[in-house]
């Protein structure tokens, strides 16, 4: 089942080391490569506007297609929003709306950054011979800010290598709830807890190397999309097309495990209730799960409430009380971690 939706056996929803793209692309590579200092010295869009268009007409290979999607995604942002949210472009042109729109179409993401470009397609394994781990892993692309904000990816990115755990587990777990094996049901459903666990230690070591005045001035910016004001891509289309930007809450793992919970609470309220082993275990994954939340809740109070409250950032106001993926901020955490915890039994 892996196989079928491009699900790695070793490190789950993460393409690493995505292969490199024909020398056509060069230029557009070397301006990523320098994205922070050309969006700091406003030279980017001037750049752009230069370039040609480049024909992704001929790729077919699935990670160079998502390799060029990453890399169209991130300069359009930069592009975007490098001179503050007021002085935002209304075109996007054609040089990065026809190349960004062709590829969002043939690996079936949005033309704009999302957990998928930022994170999943940009990690490098550096010492092959050792484990893929936080330590063992850089970022192929930065995003503008200062280069220390690459935690706030590889963090992400060490989250979605817990994912692997969780989703054999919630396989294991199904496969015997179909079987009606109340014993092996309880026992996944203890392990899954555990991982679940797992995952909100990964997600904590996001306080190891990233500051919250620079992520909240120097990077948030250019993680937001254009959900509001809309973009006209030239060349593609007339109208302004409404995107919203890259956010965690993407992230495929943590929306299987909100599913599973779900569903399991559905069956699970009608047949299994006088097993009190299996309602304990399902509950301990509620709670595991309802605990990530709070966690979270901590980290937008650390890295968006606090430094908003000490300096706003002037050219960015958009995103002041929403989050980049477009959702409200702490009230949405609250209303998921509700939810999560009314499907305790
Ligand atoms: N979704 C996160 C935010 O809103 C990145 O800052």
């Amino acid at each position: 089942i892996f196989d079928d939706f491009r699900i790695s056996s070793t490190h789950a929803f993460l393409l690493v080391d995505v292969p490199e793209l024909p020398s056509r692309f060069d230029d557009l590579v070397d301006i990523l490569r320098n994205i922070a200092q050309l969006v700091r010295q406003k030279k980017l869009r001037c750049l752009i506007n230069e370039l040609p268009v480049i024909d992704t007409g001929d790729l077919v290979e699935y990670e160079i297609l998502r390799h060029a999607h990453m890399l169209y995604s991130i300069v359009t942002n930069s592009y975007v929003w490098q001179d503050g949210e007021f002085q935002a472009p209304k075109v996007l042109p054609k040089q990065l709306a026809m190349p960004l729109t062709d590829l969002s179409r043939k690996v079936e993401l949005p033309p704009v950054v999302c957990h998928a470009s930022l994170v999943l397609a940009n990690i490098i394994h550096i010492d092959q011979s050792k484990p893929l781990e936080l330590g063992n892993m850089s970022l192929k692309y930065s995003l503008p800010g200062d280069k220390s904000c690459d935690w706030f990816f590889l963090a992400t990115a060490n989250v979605e290598l817990k994912i692997l755990p969780v989703l054999k587990t919630l396989l294991e777990c199904q496969w015997s709830v179909e079987q009606k094996h109340v014993n092996e049901v309880t026992s996944c459903l203890c392990e899954l807890a555990n991982h679940i666990d797992d995952l909100t230690a990964a997600f904590m070591r996001m306080h190891e190397g990233l500051d919250a005045n620079k992520f909240y001035h120097e990077l948030r910016p250019y993680l937001g999309g254009w959900d509001k004001i809309g973009m006209i891509y030239e060349g593609v289309s007339d109208r302004p097309i409404k995107m919203t930007g890259g956010s965690a809450a993407q992230c495929t793992g943590v929306q299987a495990i909100d599913i599973f919970l779900q569903v399991q609470h559905n069956s699970m309220e009608d047949n299994s209730r006088d097993n009190e082993d299996l309602v304990l275990a399902y509950n301990k994954c509620v709670e595991a799960v309802a605990n990530l939340r709070t966690n979270h809740i901590q980290i937008v109070a650390k890295y968006i409430l606090i430094p908003k409250s000490q300096k706003q950032n002037g050219d960015f106001r958009r995103l002041d009380n929403v989050g980049t993926g477009g959702q409200d901020l702490i009230p949405f955490l609250k209303e998921l971690r509700n939810l999560t915890r009314s499907f305790l039994l």
